[in-house]
């Protein structure tokens, strides 16, 4: 029995990079360390929720009474993401998904040519959180926005465009916080509210994020 803020939810969490292959031995990816996803995990399961946590490859240990769903690619990430999706209270997308994928994967390595310039096709990969945002019995779906520039307003854009409930607008240009580091800052956006939350560790920072969404999930819901 645990009687924090997430009691009884089941709670989703998309995590760290998808990796694209090219062909046997190459692959397209990003900086993505999994750590916010993971220490989110971690901040839900001590508030009481069940934790499935759908993660692309890090080299994290697993938070105690959460279940990781490890995935390599975006379509893998977004099948992993629908199963038992009917059980899901609140799903949060902090992966960093390639949006982008080879359109075949060689199957053999590929050759170095004389050519001097070398061209990749590169065909769009399904939008996770937005598919499960789409769904008529959609869970309270949060999303992440990682923008380099005027963050607050493309933040906002995603949570129109992908229909959220919410989004955690990060700003990643800055030194010392978003992707690999230790801290973040990030500024938590609604049709009717925004919190800055400012720089502390991704632990910390997970567990107000928490604390906040078990409060506008409640009233917002
Ligand atoms: O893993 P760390 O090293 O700790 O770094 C944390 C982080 C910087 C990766 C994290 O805080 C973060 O910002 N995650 C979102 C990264 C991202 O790719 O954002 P985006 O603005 O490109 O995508 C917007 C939202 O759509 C995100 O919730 C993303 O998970 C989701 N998305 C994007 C593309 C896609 N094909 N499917 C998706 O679900």
């Amino acid at each position: 029995f645990n009687s924090g803020a997430l009691a009884g939810l089941n709670v989703h969490i998309t995590a760290g990079p998808t990796r694209e292959p090219l062909d046997p031995v190459r692959y397209i990816s990003n900086h993505s360390s999994g750590k916010m996803g993971y220490a989110l995990a971690a901040a839900a399961a001590d508030a009481g929720a069940r934790v499935r946590l759908i993660s692309g490859p890090v080299n994290l240990t697993v938070p105690t009474h959460v279940e990781r769903i490890s995935v390599t690619t975006a379509e893998e990430m977004l099948q992993a993401s629908l199963e038992e999706i009917n059980h899901c209270d609140i799903f949060i997308a902090c992966a960093a998904v390639a949006d982008y994928r080879p359109t075949s994967i060689a199957e053999h390595k590929i050759k170095k040519g004389n050519e001097e310039i070398m061209e990749l096709h590169l065909v769009k990969n399904p939008d996770i959180v937005a598919t499960i945002a789409a769904r008529e019995d959609k869970p309270f779906t949060i999303g992440f926005a990682a923008e380099t520039r005027d963050v607050i307003s493309y933040a906002r854009g995603k949570l129109d465009r992908k229909n959220l409930d919410m989004i955690i607008a990060n700003d990643v240009s800055q030194a010392g916080i978003g992707f690999n580091s230790d801290e973040n800052a990030v500024t938590l956006v609604t049709h009717t509210t925004q919190i800055d939350i400012p720089q502390t560790s991704k632990r910390q920072l997970a567990t107000q994020l928490i604390e906040q969404i078990s409060l506008l999930y409640k009233t917002e819901k």
